[in-house]
């Protein structure tokens, strides 16, 4: 089958050194238990007892996504992140922790959108994505037109979407394209909703490094 999208291109690399025995380990024990199905899934039905369900893409080292499932465990979450340093960190904090509410895709998050159902996502957490600042680079960006059209129809009425970054021109460019998207409205009425990180945010490994050109901007559209 191919792919409908263009092949996933690393900003960062997808396997950077070696992984510690001990995350090893979890890659081969762990990982196989926490991945989520090849097939079609509806993600509210992969956490026993969830009331519903979140998705975070490009989780890093899972510092964020380990820290929402903690403060909320009535939540089933999802975490996509190709990097294998990535998801070797994020199951660490998933073992430390005794996370039971957090499933994995050790993938593409594009790959991930078409198996979920409409309406079946309440929150989802794009943070600080992979800039691309290279005008011949911004194919590569993450939120096209189609990825957002993707993650309107799997967000439920009232569901929330976050964009985090800390590059002025990305944000301009991902603001544009989540206006447009049918479905999604901005939920900012002043500067600070932007400018402040929200109340329930988590700081993320790539944000305190700062690496951008301006401050972190959170751009939050709610689902109509
Ligand atoms: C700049 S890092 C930020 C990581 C983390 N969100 C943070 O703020 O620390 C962007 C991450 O997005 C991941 N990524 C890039 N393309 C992706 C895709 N198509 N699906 C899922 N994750 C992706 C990269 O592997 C990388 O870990």
């Amino acid at each position: 089958m191919t792919s409908p999208h263009p092949p996933l291109r690393s900003f960062g690399r997808l396997k950077s050194r070696t992984i510690k025995p001990r995350q090893a380990a979890l890659m081969d024990i762990l990982l196989p238990q926490l991945r989520v199905p090849a097939a079609p899934f509806d993600p509210r039905a992969l956490v026993a007892g969830s009331t519903e369900a979140w998705l975070e893409i490009g989780f890093g080292g899972g510092e964020h996504l380990a820290a929402q499932a903690a403060r909320r465990p009535d939540v089933g979450f999802i975490g996509a992140e190709p990097f294998q340093n990535g998801v070797a960190s994020a199951l660490r904090h998933i073992d430390e922790a005794g996370l039971t509410n957090v499933r994995l895709h050790d993938g593409d998050a594009r790959d991930l959108l078409a198996r979920m159902p409409d309406a079946s996502l309440a929150r989802i957490f794009i943070l600080f994505p992979d800039p691309w600042p290279k005008a011949r680079h911004h194919k590569r960006r993450l939120l096209q037109a189609d990825v957002a059209a993707e993650l309107s129809r799997l967000l439920k009425p009232g569901g929330r979407l976050r964009f985090a970054s800390d590059w002025a021109d990305y944000v301009n460019w991902s603001l544009e394209r989540l206006l447009a998207t049918p479905g999604l409205t901005w939920a900012a009425e002043q500067a600070s909703d932007w400018r402040a990180p929200p109340a329930d945010h988590v700081t993320t490994r790539y944000e305190e490094k700062r690496l951008g050109d301006c401050a972190p901007v959170f751009l939050d559209f709610v689902k109509a």
